[in-house]
Order: C-alpha cells, then structure tokens, then sequence
C-alpha cells in the first residue's frame, strides 16, 4: 500500500477506535478539556463579537473547526458563546462521518444543537464559501495529503478570514513512536509529516499577511495503543494564533 493510503487507514483507524472508546471531556483522555489558548482567545475577543453581532440587521458569528472531531473545542466555545448571549454558526468539519454523529449527539447533550452544524468534509477539499471571523485548526493540518495540499489549504483559509478574523493552529512535529515493551522504534504513518521548522518556513510563507498574536512550543507525551501495541507517542506541539488585519 503506498505511504500516503498507509498514513490515510492509520488516521481512521485510530480515531474512530479512540472516539468509541472515551466520551467527550473523559478525564483520562486527551478529550477532557479545550484548547486553553481558544478559550482564553474567545474571552478576549468577547466584546468585540457581541458588538459586531448585537447591531441591526448584523449576522451571527462564522466560525469554522477543522477537524473538529467530537467537539473538544466547539462544543465548550459554543457553551461560551451561549452564556454570552453571542449568536454564531460553527461549521465543524471533520473526515469522519462517526466523528460527526458523535459531535451532533454532545451538541444536543450539551445544549448548543442551534450553535453546531456538522459537516463531513476532507480538509484538503474544503473551499470556505463564506468570511469567517475564526477558524480553527487544531491537530488536523498534519493530516493534508501533502506539504502542497497543506499550504493551499492555509491559503484558502488567510483569504476566507473575515477582516479582524482569527486563525488558531496547533499542530504536530517531530513525531516518534517507541514500544513501550522494550523501546525500540515503531513505523507510524501521518499524511505529511512535518519538522518543526518546516512549519515555521510554512506559515511564514503562506501566512505573511496576517499578524502573528500568539506563540508556543511545547512537548507532547503519551502512553497509547497503536495497531494492538502499548507505545509511547512523543511530539512537539505548535500553536499559533493569527490575525487578520482590519
Ligand atoms: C487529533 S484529532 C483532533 C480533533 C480536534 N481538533 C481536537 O482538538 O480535539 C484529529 C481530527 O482530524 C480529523 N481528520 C484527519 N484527517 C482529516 C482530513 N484530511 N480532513 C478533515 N479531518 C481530518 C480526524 O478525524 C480527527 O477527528
């Protein structure tokens, strides 16, 4: 099977089995809380998006999840956006149609049904038909079916920002994969996998019209069952949060 299928079935497999097995916000998974840095930019950005969606005739906040999976992130922004009496729209995409279902079914748990449309979408063929004033990218992007893919999509995504829209990305580097039994190294697929300062040409390329917020590096590490094997998963996780200029 050619890498890029191998990378593709490892994707699906692995999160359909993880979706199945933890509920949204399980304490022992990485399902039990947001992104800090979104909510921390949803408070922020607060009165600017009740201003702009409290006028006449104003229409309600455009957001956009890519790979949203079951909600970790829009299901608490739109209990958020709710509290704050922020009308909105969060289109949550994702390649899988269980993802989906399941993010429907915490949306309607979670009382923000009216706030979440699912949407079952491949991000290398999302082409935004609208301005969104946020959009969300949080450990998909590493999912493009190339570098090339990746940067098309980032570009789509920097003109679909509404003026004083916000781009959030967290995203995987330097990926390695160890048995846990005796710690040799494990094959582990990913669509395009990325080195950290691959990402930083990348977006510096591709993003340069937007205003760089928000930084952080930091690493990620976790004992997981990957193909029926005990691993621990090591990775540098980037976040970033841009902006676009008014
Ligand atoms: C690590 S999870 C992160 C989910 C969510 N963003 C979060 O932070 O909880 C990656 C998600 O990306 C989705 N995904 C993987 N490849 C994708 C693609 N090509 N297009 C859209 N979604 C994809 C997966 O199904 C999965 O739900």
């Amino acid at each position: 099977m050619p890498i890029g299928d191998q990378a593709r079935a490892e994707t699906i497999r692995y999160h359909e089995s993880y979706y199945s097995q933890h509920s949204l916000f399980d304490q022992d998974s990485w399902l039990k809380a947001p992104d800090q840095y979104l909510l921390a930019l949803a408070e922020g950005q607060a009165p600017l998006w009740r201003k702009l969606t409290g006028q006449a005739n104003s229409r309600p906040l455009k957001i956009a999840d890519l790979g949203a999976g079951v909600g970790r992130n829009a299901i608490p922004l739109a209990r958020f956006l709710k509290e704050q009496s922020i009308p909105a729209q969060i289109d949550c995409l994702d390649l899988l149609s269980l993802s989906i279902d399941k993010l429907e079914q915490y949306a309607e748990k979670y009382g923000v049904s009216e706030y979440i449309k699912g949407i079952v979408q491949d991000n290398d063929d999302f082409q935004p038909t609208t301005e969104y004033d946020l959009i969300i990218a949080i450990s998909t992007l590493e999912h493009c079916s190339s570098k090339a893919s990746l940067q098309a999509l980032l570009q789509r995504l920097e003109k679909a920002l509404a003026p004083q829209g916000h781009l959030i990305v967290e995203i995987t580097t330097d990926r390695q994969v160890r048995a846990v039994e005796d710690n040799s190294a494990v094959d582990t697929f990913v669509e395009t996998p990325l080195e950290k300062g691959e990402v930083e040409v990348l977006f510096q390329t591709t993003l340069a019209s937007l205003e760089l917020v928000l930084e952080e590096n930091f690493p990620y590490r976790e004992q997981i069952e990957l193909n029926g094997r005990q691993v621990f998963w090591s990775s540098c996780q980037t976040s970033k949060i841009f902006k676009k200029r008014a």
